[in-house]
């Protein structure tokens, strides 16, 4: 529930940016809902387009294929922390989004440019209709979605507690193919042409291979306070 303080305070734009299995998602939401902040989860958004381009048969190795249907399905991002849904042309997403198919999948389909461009603006108008201020994590928020953001953390962890992290939510999902996974969706990331996964240079680097999640959130929800304090 949003508290008159989080009403008062000024609107805050903090980009929390980094690979996966770093704790993005978990501090994120647990920050926007602390500070009364809207919340985006633009690898959903990613995601959702690339369910979309497997439902309707795209082949996803064929740039060309995706460029041409990319300003196709409708998605629409809730921005609540406490329940982040995500439609595409009115169909609720949410669980579909996270199988197998569709992860080993978004890093081809979020390389094509078109659909950077299309995603991209859609995250930019999301931002913009947030009143109080929101949290939005991704891999290129700070450097090219939201670069004059408020608040911008980058956040980093050992490929070992990265891999731990995400077999556990997996369901104890063998720790070295989930290792392996992992790099190379990273790999994929950061080497694509358009707005890679990048550290802002005045981004904050937090390593949270040693840090418990609440430790996390503290560490950011300190930096939010501060540069609002400060507005
Ligand atoms: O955070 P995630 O694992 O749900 O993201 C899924 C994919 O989407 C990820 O492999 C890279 C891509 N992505 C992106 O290119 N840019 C973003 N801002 C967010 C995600």
């Amino acid at each position: 529930m949003e508290t008159s303080a989080a009403r008062t305070a000024p609107a805050v734009i903090v980009a929390i940016d980094g690979p996966s299995g770093t704790g993005k998602s978990s501090t994120s939401k647990a920050v926007a809902a602390q500070l009364g902040l809207s919340y985006l989860d633009t690898g959903a958004q990613y995601r959702a387009i690339t369910w979309w381009m497997v439902n309707n048969g795209i082949d996803v190795s064929d740039p060309t294929a995706i460029a041409a249907v990319a300003a196709k399905p409708e998605i629409v991002s809730g921005t609540d922390p406490s329940a982040p849904i995500i439609t595409v042309d009115g169909t609720d997403v949410s669980g579909p989004i996270r199988t197998q198919e569709v992860t080993s999948k978004v890093s081809a389909v979020s390389a094509v440019p078109e659909v950077r461009a299309r995603i991209t603006e859609l995250q930019r108008s999301v931002a913009a209709a947030a009143e109080g201020g929101i949290v939005v994590e991704g891999r290129d928020i700070g450097t090219t979605v939201l670069p004059d953001a408020d608040v911008k953390i980058f956040l980093t962890a050992s490929p070992e507690a990265r891999a731990a992290r995400r077999s556990g939510e997996l369901k104890g999902a063998d720790l070295h193919t989930t290792r392996e996974a992992l790099l190379k969706r990273d790999a994929a990331d950061s080497t694509r042409k358009t707005s890679p996964l990048a550290k802002a240079d005045d981004a904050v680097e937090v390593d949270t291979s040693d840090l418990t999640l609440q430790q996390v959130i503290e560490c950011v929800v300190t930096l939010v306070e501060e540069k609002r304090a400060a507005k």
